[in-house]
């Protein structure tokens, strides 16, 4: 199908700070988009089965080090690595559910304090722009409660709350809907569901936009 004039696939992100439940959130939007018969992928970012994304695993273990602004390229190259895949599907009618996408590679970046936002900003200009954006947001007292947390690098309470800061600066109202993860995850994945319904209807007929353009 053509850009303009074809039904094509949302383009969907879930966002948020370390262990918001995002993850979760994705497997089971997925199962509900196909048992509701929409067409969709699912693709995390870091994809760390990439070379790139190899790299990527090291560094957020902790096993390897890299300037700041290298891993930033890394993780943004590491997008567009699976950008002509991800056009492709969403050209083709199928929907694409994102784990993470640039607006974590901005934050956690620029959070750092070392680059400035704008900077961080410039490697994923014009990237496909999603449709719709779940921040999961998560008060800090439930992020520190939940499995897991502090095992790999960034995860700590204080750098969590300079990401989710960052988060909100960046946050586009064309796109963005945060979304209280407090809740129960059953609660949290009707409200998904319900929203990336309508999304998929609405955006059937819009061109694919660019991030930041
Ligand atoms: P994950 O836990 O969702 O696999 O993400 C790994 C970590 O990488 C997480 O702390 C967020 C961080 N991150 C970046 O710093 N930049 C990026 O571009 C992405 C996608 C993730
Ligand atoms: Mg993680």
């Amino acid at each position: 199908s053509s850009e303009s004039g074809g039904r094509r696939g949302a383009l969907i992100v879930l966002e948020g700070c370390d262990k918001a439940g995002k993850s979760t959130q994705c497997r089971l939007l997925l199962e509900a988009l196909k048992d509701a018969g929409k067409p969709c992928h699912l693709f995390a970012f870091p994809d760390r089965n990439t070379e790139i994304g190899k790299v990527i695993d090291q560094y957020l273990k902790c096993t390897k080090n890299l300037s700041d602004e290298a891993i930033h390229l890394l993780f943004s190259t590491n997008r567009w690595e699976l950008v002509p895949t991800i056009r492709e599907l969403l050209l083709n009618g199928e929907s694409v559910v994102l784990d993470r996408y640039a607006f974590s590679g901005v934050a956690f970046s620029a959070a750092k304090g070392t680059m400035d936002l704008e900077w961080c900003m410039g490697p994923d200009v014009g990237l496909p722009q999603p449709d719709l954006v779940f921040f999961l947001n998560l008060t800090k007292e439930a992020a520190s409660k939940r499995d897991d947390f502090g095992r790999e690098r960034y995860e700590k309470t204080e750098f969590q709350e300079k990401v989710k800061s960052i988060f909100m600066k960046i946050q586009d109202p064309a796109y963005w809907k945060v979304i209280d993860a407090d809740r129960s995850k059953e609660e949290v994945q009707k409200e998904l569901f319900q929203l990336s319904l309508e999304t998929i209807e609405k955006s059937k007929n819009k061109p694919i936009l660019k991030l930041w353009d």
